[in-house]
């Protein structure tokens, strides 16, 4: 069954068309994979998918339901969480006061509250730094905690926008492996991510977006090798004399070295 439904979703910034004619849907319990070049359009599609951006144009259908005109605070309580690529967490709380006022914006409260913000700080491996205050956290904490706040929505779909961006090898190794938890847990994932390791370790699908065109839907092995999937990172002159030579370990190199920045 389609958890996720977006049918020919398109978004204009004034005259700049950012998605243009966007269709997939997304199967239940399924990870998909959502790559392409910095400025294609990824954390647009997010953002109108958790109801932060109104689309231009056409549909987004959760469980069969309407989205695409709900404010995203009732996204949320449908069951559908984001994290955000620039981190937003409520800076003068500690860690812990973050998780648990995500969990009880869905109503837990007591005992039942306090033992799931236990929980989500362990699985997040946050559980020593409950009491920091979240303004001292550094980036990779950021991240972990509006990973935990999302999770504390007990969502059913998942769209996490470059969560892993600044973890070394071992928290990455990490990262990977609760990802894959919570894919056993039953949670439906959508996973912007620059770093193809992380991509190709926890995806079913991947689909490319390429300014704003979804160009590439498929197996992850297959979608890597794809022509038009390193063109658009590489750009067409370097794909046609390097063609021979292109793998798929290629690409994913030049996607870390291009993307330090995020
Ligand atoms: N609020 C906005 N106003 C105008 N342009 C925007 C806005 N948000 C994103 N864009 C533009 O939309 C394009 C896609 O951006 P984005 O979705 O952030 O790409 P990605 O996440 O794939 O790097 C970029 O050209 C970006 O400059
Ligand atoms: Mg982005």
């Amino acid at each position: 069954m389609a958890i996720l439904e977006v049918k020919g979703l398109g978004k204009d910034f004034g005259g700049l068309r950012v998605l243009d004619d966007i269709s997939f849907s997304l199967a239940e319990g399924t990870v998909t994979g959502l790559i392409g070049p910095n400025g294609a359009g990824k954390s647009t599609l997010v953002n109108l998918i958790a109801g932060s951006d109104r689309p231009t144009r056409g549909e987004i259908y959760f469980f069969s339901r309407p989205l695409h005109k709900l404010p995203s605070w009732r996204i949320a309580r449908l069951g559908l969480a984001r994290t955000f690529q620039i981190t937003r967490i409520f800076k003068d709380l500690t860690l812990r006061e973050n998780v648990r006022l995500a969990a009880w914006t869905i109503g837990m409260r007591g005992q039942k509250l306090e033992a799931e913000v236990d929980r989500l700080l362990a699985l997040t491996e946050l559980a020593d730094k409950a009491a920091v205050l979240s303004n001292d956290l550094t980036l990779p904490d950021q991240k972990r905690l509006q990973l935990a706040r999302a999770l504390a929505l007990q969502p059913k779909l998942l769209l996490l926008d470059e969560v892993m961006a600044g973890l070394n090898p071992v928290e990455l190794d990490k990262a990977i492996l609760l990802l894959n938890r919570l894919r056993q847990q039953g949670i439906t994932m959508l996973v912007i991510e620059h770093l193809m390791r992380v991509i190709m370790n926890i995806s079913d699908r991947v689909i490319v977006l390429h300014q704003g065109q979804l160009i590439a839907d498929g197996q992850p092995s297959e979608v890597v090798g794809l022509s038009q999937v390193q063109e658009a990172y590489l750009g067409s002159r370097y794909v046609k004399s390097k063609a021979a030579e292109m793998e798929v370990s290629g690409l994913g190199g030049m996607l870390n070295a291009g993307n330090q920045e995020s």
